[in-house]
């Protein structure tokens, strides 16, 4: 009797512990999100539930664009850092897949890379079937708090079945730490030129390059930045990109992303950019003034893919679609934090300098669902289109232009977006000053944050008379893409009541609008 009673109560406890490891489970990493939620972004990633900050290990392999991303499964604020995993074939579905990469003795697993190992140069891969491996930096939590200064090295991790299943490598880690406090968001890439992998790393106030024949061993080559560019805050997630000029057949040039936080153009976390040269050890700038690719308040860290194929050839970008200084404040739940569009870059040689232009990659095509168009008309003062637009205006892409007459010209115009409160959205251009903005001052929820009122300007441009808007509207989101991408602006925003109204406005004059079409898109989470 005494047996069964014990053998009885084996049993309840394991059912009691199964049972509660399951739910944590479903806690933790739950995939089967209805995306319904108020503020769900519908044309955007996000992560099912909890806490998510930077895009990490972008990678295109055997068809699919792997996003790995900074993740807590625990919590809806950041803590100890994960890589939660989602997989596309067309840069705008996508399926979550489970986390791929999960704290250990080193660290957490702080923001970094990956890489598919086509010349299975670190020996990790098989026969015919090439590594995909993820370099990243470990931020052990323990050498934190002993009050050391080497809490930050590289890691690295590999996959064998398209990122399904990893293996972290026996010899991490494969750069400890030469004795400097920020020394994070490793970004490997192959040098065609001395075929070796360089490695780009954020060493607090610049960025430092190492190269390695077999991505175990690293040899530190240079350093970036100290003197150039802003430094309003920290470096963060430097992306070293070699791109062609679009409009200057044959030439190419490296371009250098950093991210910093705070001291972006409007407030908090921005990324900069820098174009230039290197030469395989080297980078040198020829940046006049501090460049940004873009100006809104919501897109941080962000880095480009690798392995594109060489027949595509494109530049993308993703980036993180929040800010620092409110990101685990904003009002929603269960989950925080989406990224940005993806984006293409392109690099153009201007008059006195090479600039990006980013735009929404043209796979956002497969979103449209309906088209209005709008016959060309002047604006004087306030121009109402709802009734025009025979679909709910969220989410949309809107694409118009807009002429500046000689004579006469509006002082401001733009879009305003709003509902039956009274909160709007503004997106407009500032005829003036030559700059765009994004006004979210009334633009619902903001008392989460002292920071997260106000208007965004971009850098002035040298603009001609025709002004180009083209917008990216989600539930809780609008990107900008002005004049074909020169100027991108990216800014979140929580309506107490969704957007229902659009009207153009103009002020102190007349603009013409040429051509304005809107298109309603398709939800990406239910297909
Ligand atoms: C950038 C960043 C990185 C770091 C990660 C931690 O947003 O601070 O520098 O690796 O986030 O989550």
């Amino acid at each position: 009797m005494k047996n069964i009673k014990l053998l009885l109560l084996i049993f309840a406890t394991g059912l009691f512990l199964l049972a509660s490891c399951q739910s944590t489970k479903l806690k933790t990493n739950d995939l089967s999100y209805e995306y319904g939620e108020t503020y769900r972004p519908l044309v955007h990633f996000s992560p099912p539930a909890k806490w998510m900050n930077d895009p990490n290990g972008l990678v295109f392999f055997e068809g699919e664009y792997h996003l790995f991303y900074q993740y807590y499964p625990d919590a809806m604020v950041w803590g100890p850092m994960h890589w939660g995993h989602a997989v596309s074939t067309d840069l705008v579905h996508w399926q979550n897949l489970p986390i791929a990469l999960y704290p250990d003795s080193l660290g957490y697993i702080f923001s970094g890379s990956a890489v598919i190992d086509i010349n299975n140069t670190s020996g990790l891969g098989k026969p015919g079937k090439p590594a995909m491996i993820a370099i990243f930096c470990y931020h052990s939590p323990v050498l934190e708090k002993a009050g050391k200064d080497n809490y930050q090295t590289q890691g690295m991790a590999y996959s064998l079945d398209k990122g399904r299943t990893w293996t972290k490598y026996a010899g991490n880690p494969i750069l400890p730490n030469p004795g400097m406090r920020d020394f994070r968001d490793p970004k490997v890439s192959w040098n065609a030129e001395i075929k070796k992998w360089i490695m780009t790393l954020a060493t607090g106030d610049c960025v430092s390059f190492y190269s390695s024949p077999n991505l175990k061993k690293w040899t530190f080559e240079s350093k970036f930045g100290k003197n150039e560019g802003a430094h309003g805050g920290v470096w963060e997630c430097p992306d070293l990109i070699k791109m062609p000029v679009k409009n200057v057949k044959g030439e190419l040039k490296w371009v250098l992303l950093v991210s910093v936080n705070p001291g972006g153009p409007n407030g908090g976390s921005a990324t900069q950019y820098f174009t230039g040269s290197f030469d395989g050890h080297r980078f040198t700038s020829d940046n006049v003034k501090t460049r940004w690719i873009d100006y809104g308040k919501d897109n941080y860290a962000g880095v480009t893919y690798s392995g594109i194929p060489q027949n595509d050839g494109r530049c993308l970008m993703i980036g993180w679609m929040s800010n620092w200084q409110y990101a685990a404040a904003v009002p929603t739940t269960p989950w925080r934090s989406a990224m940005t569009f993806p984006r293409q870059l392109n690099l153009e040689k201007g008059k006195d300098e090479y600039y990006i232009t980013s735009n929404p990659v043209e796979e956002i095509e497969r979103l449209h669902e309906r088209k209005a168009t709008i016959k060309p008309f002047e604006i004087k003062d306030k121009t109402e289109l709802t009734k025009q637009i025979p679909f709910e205006l969220s989410p949309i892409e809107v694409i118009a232009d807009f002429e500046l007459p000689k004579t006469g010209a509006s002082s401001e115009f733009g879009f305003e977006l709003y509902n039956s409160k009274n909160e709007n959205i503004i997106v407009a251009y500032n005829n003036t000053s030559k700059n765009f903005i994004i006004n979210r001052e009334n633009s619902g929820k903001n008392d989460f944050s002292k920071d997260f009122k106000g208007i965004q300007l971009s850098g002035e441009m040298k603009t001609d008379s025709i002004i180009s808007i083209h917008l990216i509207i989600d539930m809780a989101s609008v990107e900008l893409f002005g004049q074909l991408g020169k100027v991108s602006m990216t800014d979140i925003f929580f309506p107490n009541e969704p957007f229902k109204d659009l009207r153009v406005y103009s002020k102190n004059g007349i603009v013409k609008c040429k051509g304005l079409t809107i298109y309603k898109l398709n939800n990406i989470w239910k297909h």
